[in-house]
């Protein structure tokens, strides 16, 4: 995998993502700080986000400093020569020469997938819009396996904004791929898009969690994504439609597990938080080790 760019989640086979996840189990003590590390000494991870992030901005710096690495990069445009004029192409260019390899989260779709035809560094898609967050899968795919053993066979429902939500059009193809049974969920006006339903194995699309939570081994839930919106309007009438809470929740097998990328704003009940079913922020943690693990195999010091 050294030097390879991901942008999407269609560019891993299943072997290389069942390595990614192989390399991640050895490197949970680095990540956790019991162990030391410094297998990217001299490398340096460009961070360029567009777009706000927690997670996806600070495990992958995470993984890069407990790895002995070192990041450089931007979180505010405004402080940037983008503020200036300065167009994306340009930026690419001048910041593959500042690194070995660059994260980007971009507004626009298809902006990571131009940065990597630009960049002779690797590019990681850390999301593009509405279209992929493929390294948000993986550590999605990890935690399943964790907390399940695996994923062929199991029932997983996508509920929310499965429209503009990149998190789930990643994911969705993964599952199909790994064998999973896909429920989608959520408001007709936020269904999956079809060029993605046409990748994938659907066992069932409705509206209603209630149709089909006591099948569920994963309940993924996704927040309605309020940025993406043309029409405040549409988010207003829209927003609020799905709530998970323990009380729902008692419809649900008793090993069934509740994952979010996060953040949440109001689909998830804090009264989940202290249930056995709340995966999310397990999840999150795992983002640490599993990009850890990309990035050695991307900057070829794991093979
Ligand atoms: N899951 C995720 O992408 O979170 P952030 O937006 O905080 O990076």
């Amino acid at each position: 995998m050294k030097g390879r760019d991901i942008i999407s989640i269609r560019d891993l086979k299943k072997e290389e993502i069942e390595l990614v996840f192989s390399v991640a189990d050895s490197m949970v003590d680095i990540a956790l700080g019991k162990k030391e590390s410094n297998a990217l000494e001299h490398k340096i991870l460009a961070t360029l986000f567009f777009e706000p992030s927690t997670r996806t901005k600070m495990s992958f710096e995470s993984a890069m400093l407990r790895l002995g690495g070192r990041c450089i990069g931007f979180s505010d445009i405004g402080a940037t020569s983008v503020a200036k004029g300065e167009n994306l192409h340009d930026t690419v260019r001048v910041v593959e020469s500042y690194s070995d390899a660059m994260v980007i989260r971009h507004p626009k779709e298809g902006a990571a997938r131009y940065a990597a035809e630009i960049s002779e560094k690797p590019v990681i898609n850390a999301g593009d819009g509405s279209g992929e967050h493929p390294t948000q899968t993986l550590l999605d795919l990890y935690t399943m396996k964790k907390a399940m053993g695996g994923i062929a066979g199991k029932n997983v429902l996508l509920v929310g904004d499965l429209k503009y939500g990149r998190t789930v059009h990643s994911l969705a193809r993964a599952l199909s791929l790994f064998g999973a049974g896909i429920f989608l969920i959520s408001p007709r006006e936020l269904e999956m898009p079809e060029e993605v339903k046409k990748e994938i194995n659907i066992e069932a699309e409705g509206e209603r969690i209630e149709d089909h939570i006591r099948e569920a081994d994963v309940i993924y839930v996704t927040r309605i994504q309020k940025e993406r919106f043309p029409d405040p309007a549409e988010y207003a009438k829209l927003s609020g439609r799905y709530r998970i809470d323990s009380k729902l929740l008692e419809m649900a097998k008793k090993e069934c597990i509740v994952m979010h990328p996060l953040p949440r704003v109001e689909e998830i009940a804090y009264d989940v938080d202290s249930t056995e079913h709340a995966w999310y922020f397990r999840e999150a943690f795992n983002g640490i080790p599993v990009r850890m693990a990309l990035l050695s195999l991307i900057m070829g010091v794991v093979e």
